[in-house]
């Protein structure tokens, strides 16, 4: 097979060296982007009449002609190139000839790839923005649904006091949204184009980069020519969102599967997301979310794997870079895996209200309520706390909620106690009586839900 590079060599390859070397196998996925890169740049070689407007024509309809059979079918990527760069540029020449010797002028895989790899990465990360906002919007239609319904709130996994599922849901929204606006911020940084940086020191063709970069969708190009070349910061960014992402997918998964347990029986996941037992006919696994917490590790692996490789890389470029590919890819397509089922699990899965609404009655969630109604009899809440842990105490003995007692049993701790007691510690009052901006009371709520809508609503478009 005949290599870009042949020229000073007076041997073969070792072919085991070749299968060593050669990236076609996977980064073949950048075929689509390396024709994207190619085509600006041959428009650019032409309009600056450093190859004629006939060879200029011809690349153009040759690169054209890849593209349409590669998408096709007709034309397969391989034949044991070195890479996606050495193939489309044998399919071109094969094609269109002498033309095609001449797209390389001003040009090398050092600033292709490097162009190819922020075209790729930047659709990956509008990709995975716009998966994020579909399932914000299924939290937030989840939220609305249960905006009043009362669950227990945990702290140390213990229940600490009332909240909504509404609100616990407008947490991942939170993190979620963030998430967002973390890719937008890696977009905006990263959106300079390498294209023109040559090998490493530019080239001596009089080369139009802004051009290329306008033609790319660039904001424009890239300062450094040897930063150009080796910057691969963008896409250790990107692995460390996708990271954060894994995260948080990962604590909602957890939540998932403990809410599902027959212990809790909090949510009931759908038939189409679940999965079964071999042996045991009564089981249905929360696999989905499982594996959502298992591959959060194998997308921090990939983040720890390019900061090792790009550690003490010297400049310009060096060959350890090819190694950014498959671990790259493997992260993006396992975050959209998860983001996407992520979605669909949650959007199917039946929430009991009753047992969530039952659990929170049993476990003295409204403790901290009865306090702070002493200390609206005047009672110092240090005093107030002591009372109501007694209280607590009395009840674990007798095997009462707080809300089971007498007034009399009630007065038997405190004299401050009054019937409107009952009130003050029944949940629903506890929750919208928290009306702190972000609290789980209603109004406190809906001002958080109207936040949340505008946030997608400001976010209709892509981000670029
Ligand atoms: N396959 C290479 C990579 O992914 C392309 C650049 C090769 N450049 C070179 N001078 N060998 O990094």
């Amino acid at each position: 097979m005949a290599t870009l590079w042949g020229g000073r060599f007076t041997k073969e390859t070792d072919s085991l060296v070749k299968e060593f070397n050669d990236s076609l196998p996977y980064d073949r996925r950048l075929f689509e982007c390396d024709i994207e890169g190619s085509l600006a740049h041959a428009q650019m070689l032409a309009k600056q009449g450093i190859i004629s407007e006939e060879d200029g024509k011809a690349i153009h309809e040759g690169l054209l002609s890849i593209r349409k059979d590669v998408r096709s079918g007709k034309l397969e990527i391989g034949g044991g190139y070195e890479d996606i760069h050495s193939f489309v540029e044998a399919k071109l020449t094969e094609r269109v000839g002498e033309a095609g010797k001449r797209l390389h002028t001003g040009r090398s895989r050092n600033d292709q790839v490097a162009v190819d790899m922020r075209l790729f990465a930047r659709g990956e990360m509008e990709e995975v923005r716009a998966e994020l906002l579909a399932l914000l919007h299924i939290i937030l239609k989840k939220m609305k649904e249960h905006e009043d319904t009362i669950m227990p709130g945990f702290t140390h996994l213990q229940k600490a006091q009332p909240v909504t599922l509404g609100h616990h849901l407008g947490a991942y929204f939170e993190m979620f949204s963030r998430d967002v606006t973390r890719l937008e911020d890696n977009i905006k940084r990263m959106n300079y184009c390498p294209l023109g940086s040559g090998a490493l020191a530019g080239t001596t063709y009089p080369l139009d980069r802004d051009y290329t970069s306008r033609a790319l969708g660039f904001a424009g190009p890239t300062r450094n020519s040897m930063d150009g070349v080796s910057d691969r910061d963008y896409e250790i960014e990107f692995l460390a969102a996708l990271s954060i992402i894994m995260m948080h997918l990962s604590r909602l998964a957890e939540e998932t599967i403990i809410w599902n347990t027959n212990e809790y029986r909090f949510i009931e996941l759908d038939d189409a997301y679940s999965t079964g037992s071999s042996i045991m006919p009564q089981k249905k696994n929360p696999d989905i979310a499982e594996l959502v917490r298992g591959k959060t590790g194998r997308v921090y692996g990939a983040l720890m794997s390019m900061l090792t490789t790009m550690k003490a890389l010297p400049l310009a470029y060096d060959k350890d870079m090819q190694e950014d590919k498959e671990v790259f890819f493997d992260a993006l397509d396992t975050a959209h895996h998860c983001i996407v089922l992520t979605g669909k699990m949650l959007e199917t899965a039946k929430f009991n209200e009753a047992r969530m609404a039952d659990s929170a009655g049993g476990g003295f969630t409204n403790a901290t309520d009865a306090a702070d109604y002493l200390v609206t009899k005047g009672v110092p809440f240090r005093d107030a706390h002591g009372v109501i842990g007694q209280i607590v105490l009395y009840c674990i003995e007798h095997n009462k909620a707080l809300s089971d007692l007498s007034l009399d049993e009630f007065r038997k701790f405190s004299s401050a106690f009054d019937a409107d007691v009952f009130e003050a510690i029944d949940l629903k009052t506890c929750v919208d009586r928290r009306l702190t901006t972000g609290a789980p009371g209603h109004a406190a709520m809906e001002e958080e839900i109207a936040a949340s809508e505008k946030f997608l609503e400001d976010r209709k478009t892509a981000c670029i």
